[in-house]
């Protein structure tokens, strides 16, 4: 049944829902706690340059990053909100060290964990530019045994449900659960996600590339040949905002990749696998895209680390079956 544009995200989500008898109803209720998170986090990021909340905290997170003031409270808001809801075993964040394990009877016995990258792009919070949160969710491996790190650990090809709130110069929810993209735009006079963008395909040609062209010299020498290819023979445009959320928000409607391949520095490059790479990927596939880590999917990664880094490209289809078979980087 085709779902009408203007359906807000809670309606949608019970719609679907109905497609699938056996359903226990615990997702369709972790998504709409991630939509209302979402809002929380909306409402703070709309005032930001009001409040006291600009800048940064003076800490590092376990990645030696500053900690911005707004990653903080949209890692509380997050954590305050689906953890205590009753269908998460666990989760992990970027701004947390270890994974979470909930000790409830509730907990014991729910069969999702959840990861998140609570506000992505906080570079850009003082430039009001775009930033988003980006979640991934998963089944729990074995329901015998007790919630565990290697419920956290596991391939994207098992993700269950992903998604990413982008708050821009509108603010939107786009998620999948294997099943299509859909995005909601926030409609602030009613305060509800509403279905503006049904089953989001990717373009098959054009668009932009999305690097971070300064660091051109530090890619391994057939990134920098690939780049070339994408200029040279396909007179293709650069495009980069430096939030990856805002990036592949562009990438997934207008088509193009976006890239944060190795540098001598950053080996495996700087974005982190299970927050972001993943999550990411899984809405690029599902809507027709592909990504890889430069020689395979970055679906068929094995994690092996909470906070892994990979070397990422998404987008068109065929600009990555081209970077894997002409241009291959390990
Ligand atoms: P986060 O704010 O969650 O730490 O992520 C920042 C990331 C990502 O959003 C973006 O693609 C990348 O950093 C930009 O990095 P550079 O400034 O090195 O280009
Ligand atoms: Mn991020
Ligand atoms: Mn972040």
């Amino acid at each position: 049944m085709k779902i009408e544009i203007g359906t807000t995200l809670d309606e949608f989500i019970i719609r679907r829902e109905k497609n699938y008898p056996d359903a226990t109803g615990d997702l369709s209720k972790l998504l709409r706690d991630i939509g209302v998170a979402a809002k929380l986090i909306n409402r703070s990021v709309n005032k930001a340059g009001l409040v006291d909340i600009l800048g940064d905290n003076g800490e590092t997170n376990i990645q030696g990053e500053t900690v911005q003031k707004l990653d903080d409270y949209s890692n509380e808001v997050l954590k305050n909100y689906i953890a205590n809801g009753g269908q998460l075993a666990g989760f992990g964040s970027e701004e947390e060290d270890e994974v979470v394990i909930i000790n409830t009877e509730e907990g014991k016995n729910a069969h999702y964990v959840v990861l998140f990258d609570p506000l992505d792009g906080s570079k850009n919070i003082d430039i009001n530019a775009s930033i988003g949160t980006i979640f991934s969710i998963y089944k729990r491996t074995d329901m015998e045994e007790t919630c565990s790190l290697k419920d956290f650990l596991q391939k994207g090809t098992e993700v269950v449900a992903a998604g990413y709130v982008i708050y821009g110069s509108s603010t939107m929810m786009v998620y999948s659960t294997g099943n299509g993209v859909n995005g909601f735009t926030l409609d602030p006079s009613i305060g509800e996600f509403c279905l503006s963008h049904p089953e989001m395909k990717m373009n098959k040609k054009g668009g932009h590339y999305s690097v971070n062209q300064a660091n051109y010299k530090l890619f391994p020498e057939n990134v920098r040949r690939y780049i070339d290819y994408l200029v040279d023979d396909l007179d293709m445009g650069m495009r980069y905002i430096g939030s990856m959320v805002g990036d592949v928000h562009r990438t997934l409607l207008k088509g193009g990749i976006f890239m944060y391949p190795p540098t001598t520095s950053a080996p495996s490059g700087k974005l982190r696998l299970l927050y972001e790479a993943i999550p990411m990927s899984f809405l690029i596939n599902q809507a027709g895209g592909k990504s890889s880590m430069g020689n395979a999917s970055i679906l068929e990664i094995n994690p092996t680390e909470l906070h892994q880094r990979c070397p990422v490209f998404m987008g068109n289809k065929d600009l990555i079956e081209t970077l894997e078979t002409q241009y291959p980087t390990v």
